[in-house]
């Protein structure tokens, strides 16, 4: 078993202090320096992303948004499925042109994808443009790999899969003036046998209430708008802690925090979803009437081989629940086709699921086989053809679904946060997540207001300022 190892304080001061080192040594070279931070697979990443750039700001680098010219690239990877990694690959091999034509371009790889060995090897041999290399455990000690780098012109490796963390107070440089990620727990204990999260992102530990209540309080004093809280399975928050705190409650607390602000959270797993949570839910109007709650199939034999513990009657149970303490219950999902062995009568089950629970929308993904899963040494005898087949079948039923519900807006008044502007009209968002258009002055962004949607497109609604 993994222990959990909170960061000590003096660690994290001195990596602040090796930030104002790289610092000092740019400002002795007249040079300001800057950086790509680039972001694949989850919101998870993108929230280390932030921190990534808190980094490098600390060590005086301001940000840029592209490759070249940049004095440090970092590409924070994504080993979720396939295709993710090969997109890695190829912009990584890319670089070696951008560092040609920029000498001194440091090129770091981190996130997902570093915490396999495999492809550590593979960077480390074939791509030897890379400067440096971490995995998620080794976050938080990049302003020192940084400064190793420029210092000796060597190449480093922190890819040793240590017991999973906790750094506190990493400083975050935020994408969004409205919008923040905030990570309540890190790592997955449930080894569904088709993920790779566990294997390259430890052991599920949760951060202390008190830091998560302090910074959800700061963010909503800085304005934020719209709070995510985040961890693979936010429902299993707090059970190392031995605190008698669960995410229900936590959730609870952070609802009757002072002022104007949604707050909202992903991944639940079904199999530890609550009733207790819905009824929090239900009770505060601070938490979005939103809920991510992957089912990835609807057959039970499936799921049962991809271990994720319940059937798809505990599942309809659960969501019929949410529906009866919150109707109009903005309903999202995962779904996976194509698991091996799946049939396709297996499939149809999947596809009734999906006409009965009549999501809001639905991210649909073809199985990948992930090295050292055991989904990937499981028989699998359907085709590529017939997997293409079903995933179309998939998409063309949610779609349908998707538009029917779209339509179903016109004529009804929502509650949007305003977040920018297009030409003569004003971008929103519903609380669901949906797309509104509409015309009303600057001062609104950043505010909720009250919209009558007058009409739809095919991915946003348009609509006009209620009294
Ligand atoms: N922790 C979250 C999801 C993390 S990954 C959860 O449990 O819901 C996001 C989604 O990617 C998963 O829900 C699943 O649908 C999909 N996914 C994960 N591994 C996959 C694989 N090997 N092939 C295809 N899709 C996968
Ligand atoms: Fe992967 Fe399952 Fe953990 Fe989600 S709950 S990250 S799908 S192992
Ligand atoms: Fe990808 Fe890691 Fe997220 S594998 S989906 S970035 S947790």
């Amino acid at each position: 078993m993994e222990r959990t190892t909170v960061i000590a304080e003096a660690q994290l001061q001195a990596q602040k202090e090796i930030c104002r080192q790289i610092k000092e040594y740019w400002q002795e070279k007249g040079i300001v320096p800057c950086a790509f931070v680039d972001t694949y697979g989850c919101q998870q990443n993108e929230a280390d992303s932030e921190r990534i750039r808190g980094m490098l700001q600390d060590c005086g680098y301001t940000m840029t948004d592209t490759e070249e010219g940049a004095d440090c690239i970092v590409l924070n990877t994504c080993a979720i499925r396939e295709h993710a990694e090969q997109r890695v690959f190829g912009n990584v091999g890319a670089l070696v042109h951008t560092k040609r034509r920029h000498e001194g371009q440091k090129i770091f790889l981190c996130g997902c994808m570093m915490g396999q060995e495999h492809a550590a090897k593979k960077i480390k041999s074939s791509y030897t443009h890379v400067d440096g290399v971490f995995n998620p455990h080794h976050l938080w000690r990049f302003p020192e790999l940084l400064q190793q780098v420029l210092l000796t012109g060597k190449r480093v490796f922190a890819v040793e899969n240590e017991a999973g963390n906790i750094a506190e107070g990493i400083p975050v440089v935020r994408q969004n003036k409205l919008k923040a990620w905030v990570s309540i727990m890190y790592g997955c204990n449930n080894f569904c046998s088709y993920c790779i999260v566990p294997y390259v992102r430890g052991r599920e530990r949760s951060r202390r209430p008190e830091e998560i209540i302090k910074e959800v309080r700061e963010l909503i004093a800085q304005g934020y708008k719209d709070i995510t809280l985040l961890g693979q399975n936010v429902n299993s928050y707090g059970k190392d802690l031995g605190l008698g705190i669960d995410f229900a409650d936590l959730l609870d607390t952070l609802a009757q925090l002072e002022g104007d602000f949604w707050l909202r959270f992903m991944t639940s797993h079904p199999k530890d979803a609550t009733k207790k949570l819905f009824d929090v839910m239900a009770k505060h109007p601070k938490i979005a009437k939103q809920f991510h709650l992957p089912f990835q199939s609807g057959n039970d034999r499936v799921l049962k081989e991809m271990n994720r513990r319940y059937t798809s009657g505990q599942y309809l149970e659960l969501v019929n629940y949410g529906r009866s303490v919150m109707p109009g219950l903005i309903l999202t999902s995962d779904v996976i086709v194509g698991f091996p062995g799946e049939t396709d009568e297996e499939f149809e089950d999947t596809i009734r699921l999906i006409e009965t629970v009549r999501y809001d929308a639905l991210f649909t993904f073809i199985y990948s086989p992930r090295k050292g899963t055991p989904a990937a040494e499981m028989p699998d005898p359907a085709t590529k053809q017939d997997k293409n087949r079903r995933f179309d079948k998939l998409v063309d039923t949610q779609n349908r679904i998707s538009e029917q519900i779209h339509r179903s807006y016109i004529g009804t008044t929502v509650t949007v946060l305003a977040d920018g502007r297009e030409g003569d009209v004003l971008t929103s968002r519903t609380e669901g997540g949906r797309l509104v258009r509409f015309k009303g002055s600057d001062d609104l962004i950043g505010s909720f207001v009250k919209v009558r949607i007058t009409d739809c497109t095919t991915w946003s609604l348009v609509g006009e300022l209620a009294e």
